[in-house]
């Protein structure tokens, strides 16, 4: 079948490295003729960009290719393809036994997209889901549907092999982009008009291109364009190093923001985990960070019952939440992912007991975000305003350097503006002011 125009569909569930990967997806297909639709109804192909990360990721994705299928239903010409980190554990299921759907494709696999649509349309359903130890896309531009904030993938994969993680199975080992292209890149954003860059990598701070490491690219970015604001995500707390702290402090736009998951406040399982640091060690670097950027934020993500977790290791968890009293944090309760090596630990904390102290966390988390919130009514903020608000259309919504989401009356703001705002009341998620001129 010939590449006219056609529609094309797309679903994102898992982290921003899947966003991006998305981008990169409509990219090479719009390289054969497919424009981005927002309704299922009118695709003529339909992607899902799975995530495999927890269980209940999965059983959405799951939900969400079955009821898509009635679009195929309604009109047999539709093709359903399933993209991402659930490819390959899928790809038995979907297509060898049930016919599903029409392709399944592995994150490493994109570029064959346009050559297994083509094929699924004569009839052929297609499977693709190696993974590659060089594929990053360096080549392709992603197709950015919005125009202030860009995610631009600098690593892929990860190596650290955390016990309880699929990613580095279903992404396969970490590799980096060269300094060089991920810098033209930015070039070409910085003219666009874009006005804030997140660096992304399931560990972005091991990066290394065989020259240059995350702190080298950190500053070469930072320099593209001093109106760009640069965040980063995730860190390892083993990559982050007193030169990447440097670096931080040493440039204004850089964002004093640190995302360092922390997973347990147990030394004990922070060693099942395998994630190779000690609580002193992690919260040594927090303070370091705090004495080169007194004003930075920290946010963090958290598992529930991991394999053999006691109240007294929960309790760990809470006193380090205590202590650092993170700006906010992403809690999971812990879900057994298979071929890890924590599956073969079994799952032995029972559900209660995982939804308690899961809740307890949140519960927590949420008086500390309420409580740090609180604390910054009555302070002047510049915020980056990023979009109208979802509230009201009178309000913008824009957010601070340490990535507070902050509304206002528009006024006279537009998007893409860095605006100062007092802030005059708050709540766990949100501060909302008014604009103000003078600068603090
Ligand atoms: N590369 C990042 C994040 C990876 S996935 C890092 O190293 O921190 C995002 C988060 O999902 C993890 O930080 C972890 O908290 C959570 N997660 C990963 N696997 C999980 C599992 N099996 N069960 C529950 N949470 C999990
Ligand atoms: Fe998963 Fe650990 Fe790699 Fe993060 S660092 S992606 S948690 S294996
Ligand atoms: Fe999910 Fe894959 Fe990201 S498993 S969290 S979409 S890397």
């Amino acid at each position: 079948m010939s590449n006219k125009t056609k529609q094309l569909y797309i679903e994102t569930y898992g982290c921003q490295m899947n966003m991006a990967d998305t981008e990169v997806v409509l990219s090479i297909m719009d390289g054969v003729g497919y424009k981005l639709t927002k309704e299922a109804a009118k695709a003529d192909l339909i992607f899902v960009n799975t995530c495999s990360v927890r269980d209940n990721a999965e059983l959405r994705v799951k939900q969400r290719v079955s009821e898509l299928k009635t679009h195929k239903r309604n009109n047999p010409d539709v093709l359903i393809g399933v993209l991402g980190c659930m490819a390959e554990r899928l790809r038995t299921e979907l297509i060898d036994k049930n016919n599903v759907v029409d392709l399944v494709v592995g994150p490493d696999e994109y570029r064959k997209l346009p050559k297994m649509v083509n094929d699924a349309y004569a009839g052929q359903r297609g499977i693709a889901v190696k993974l590659s130890r060089v594929e990053n896309y360096d080549d392709i531009t992603p197709l950015r549907t919005e125009g202030i904030s860009a995610w631009l993938s600098v690593t892929r994969g990860c190596d650290k092999f955390c016990t309880f993680c699929v990613v580095p199975f279903t992404r396969g080992r970490e590799r980096s982009r060269t300094l060089k292209s991920v810098v033209d890149e930015v070039h070409k954003l910085s003219e666009r008009g874009f006005k804030e860059v997140t660096l992304l990598g399931q560990n972005v701070n091991s990066y290394h291109d065989g020259e240059f490491d995350f702190p080298d690219l950190l500053s070469a970015v930072a320099k593209v364009d001093r109106t760009i604001r640069i965040r980063y995500a995730t860190s390892h707390p083993q990559d982050m190093s007193d030169k990447l702290i440097e670096v931080m402090a040493e440039h204004s736009n850089i964002c004093k923001y640190v995302h360092l998951p922390v997973q347990s406040g147990s030394n004990r399982i922070l060693k099942l985990m395998n994630r190779t640091y000690t609580i002193e060690h992690y919260l040594g670097l927090l303070e370091k960070i705090k004495r080169a950027m007194p004003d930075v934020s920290f946010s963090t993500d958290i598992i529930a019952g991991f394999p053999t977790e006691t109240d007294d290791d929960h309790r760990l968890t809470l006193d380090v939440m205590k202590q650092v009293k993170y700006d906010g944090a992403y809690m999971f309760k812990y879900s057994p992912r298979e071929n890890t090596k924590a599956w073969e630990m079994g799952d032995d904390v029972v559900e209660e007991k995982k939804v308690e102290r899961l809740n307890e966390i949140i519960a927590l988390q949420e008086d500390i975000s309420n409580e740090l919130n609180r604390a910054a009514v009555g302070q002047t903020m510049e915020v980056l305003v990023e979009r109208d608000s979802s509230r009201s259309s009178d309000d913008l919504m824009g957010r601070t350097d340490t990535n507070k989401k902050t509304l206002f009356p528009r006024e006279d703001a537009l998007v893409g503006e860095y605006r100062n705002v007092k802030i005059e009341r708050a709540t766990a998620h949100t501060l909302f002011g008014k604009l103000v001129q003078n600068v603090n």
